[in-house]
């Protein structure tokens, strides 16, 4: 397993040839985990399982504390390495093995951290083998904090958190939510996955370091009534992807938002609209200030001229259907990218044929620098999309694959461009 891991070489997800995994995101990366004793450790089991899964060679390293929990032969099954456990272990050639773990690894990861161990690594203690290779590692930490309630809260723990972070540290969590305790509170370790995640957004590059970034994204809905309207097909999810990819980045991404059932990513601000009208109106507002644009949403071309504020009653028409009166509703990118200085505008094209044709013309007609073209066919509410970027120096197909992947991929060819 982990030959096949390191085959898989240096590649950037999602931005090379077609046989790199791009859901891989870790792929390379030594990841030490430390586990220390509470519930949530049954959970580093999951999560152990789901760095490997994404290319990642994990190391374990357990407290006295998390072996009481689970025991080191669940994560050396994972793992696939034996799990360190033992600050005097004569087995090391040179007896240090707390200097020669932190040395390999590309970060540490805690998770579990109980609040005895953020109080050791805010102190600087070492008094066993995780708490002195973190105090000996050139590495990032990253730490998961998972306790009740009453100790998150406590002013020592509070204050050893705000230490952790003002060192550099990366606290995931905690969050909210029912505890092994019985009680309902700030203090749980975040999910396996949610972690993962964090991990993966951490070792992106920050190509897009405090850039404003403005991305529309999602349907829009225009009313005839006050329970009908006109509407496109749209998840939002590549628009999501994208803004979670610039945040990612490091950008401070806004993201105006038509109605979706997806949730806002972690550090984005989200706007949600309902209309094209009230979309154009959140936009305009802030595309000055903004450094880049991003339009993703599926805005409706037209509006009815007159909405009616009550029910329109089919039984009142003798079976005539109702003309309805269309309007055009504005090009929110073109008038974006139209201002006196307009920020760096990319648009979307999704198209059923003629894909290069199409997309190479509308990026003339609506003056933009860059525009992502995609065969509706190859992306509609699925996970995965197939993308070709046209800029002035031609076109650049992305290999298909899941929209987050893509969306990092064009993140690059962003970044790229504005140097
Ligand atoms: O002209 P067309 O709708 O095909 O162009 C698609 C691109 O323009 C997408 O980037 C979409 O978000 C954007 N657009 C817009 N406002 C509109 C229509 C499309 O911003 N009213």
């Amino acid at each position: 397993m982990m030959n096949d891991v390191d085959d898989l070489s240096s590649t950037t997800p999602g931005a090379s040839s077609g046989n790199v995994d791009p859901c891989a995101e870790l792929r390379g990366k030594r990841i030490l985990l430390g586990v220390t004793g509470g519930i949530a450790a049954y959970k580093a089991a999951e999560l152990t399982r789901l760095l490997l899964k994404s290319g990642a060679r994990v190391q374990v390293v357990m407290t006295g504390a998390a072996m009481r929990f689970v025991t080191p032969v669940t994560f050396q099954a994972l793992s696939g390495e034996p799990v360190c456990t033992d600050l005097w272990d004569a087995g090391v050639g040179n007896n240090m093995a707390h200097i020669n773990l932190s040395r390999d690894a590309d970060a540490i990861l805690v998770a579990p951290a109980s609040a005895d161990f953020l109080a050791k690594a805010a102190h600087g203690l070492a008094d066993d083998l995780l708490s002195t290779l973190v105090l000996a590692r050139e590495c990032p930490l990253l730490a998961a904090p998972a306790m009740n309630r009453q100790m998150w809260e406590n002013p020592a723990t509070q204050r050893n958190a705000q230490s952790l972070r003002a060192d550099g540290v990366e606290l995931l969590g905690p969050a909210c939510g029912e505890q092994a305790c019985g009680e309902s509170g700030a203090g749980r370790m975040l999910e396996a996955q949610e972690i993962l995640e964090a991990l993966i957004a951490f070792f992106q590059p920050k190509v897009l370091a405090k850039k404003k970034l403005l991305i529309t994204a999602g349907p829009t809905f225009e009313a005839i009534d006050p329970v009908r309207g006109i509407t496109n097909l749209s998840s939002g999810k590549m628009g999501y992807a994208l803004a979670r990819a610039a945040s990612e980045a490091g950008a401070e991404v806004t993201l105006v938002s038509g109605p979706t059932a997806l949730a806002a990513p972690p550090g984005v601000l989200r706007i949600d609209v309902v209309s094209a009208a009230q979309m154009y109106e959140e936009v305009m507002r802030r595309a000055q200030d903004s450094e880049i644009f991003i339009a993703v949403a599926a805005v409706a071309d037209y509006r009815p001229a007159h909405p009616a504020s009550e029910k329109l009653k089919k039984d009142e028409r003798e079976g005539v259907p109702p003309l309805i009166e269309l309007q055009l509703n504005p090009d929110i990118l073109a008038e974006v990218a139209a201002l006196p200085r307009p920020p760096f505008c990319v648009g979307f094209a999704a198209e059923s044929r003629n894909l290069a044709e199409y997309a190479a013309r509308k990026r003339e007609a609506k003056k933009i620098p860059l525009i992502v073209g995609n065969l509706i066919q190859d992306g509609l509410g699925g996970e995965n999309n197939a993308l070709t970027l046209f800029d002035a120096a031609g076109a650049h197909p992305l290999p298909p694959g899941p929209k987050i992947a893509l969306a990092r991929a064009l993140v690059a060819h962003i970044a790229k461009l504005l140097s």
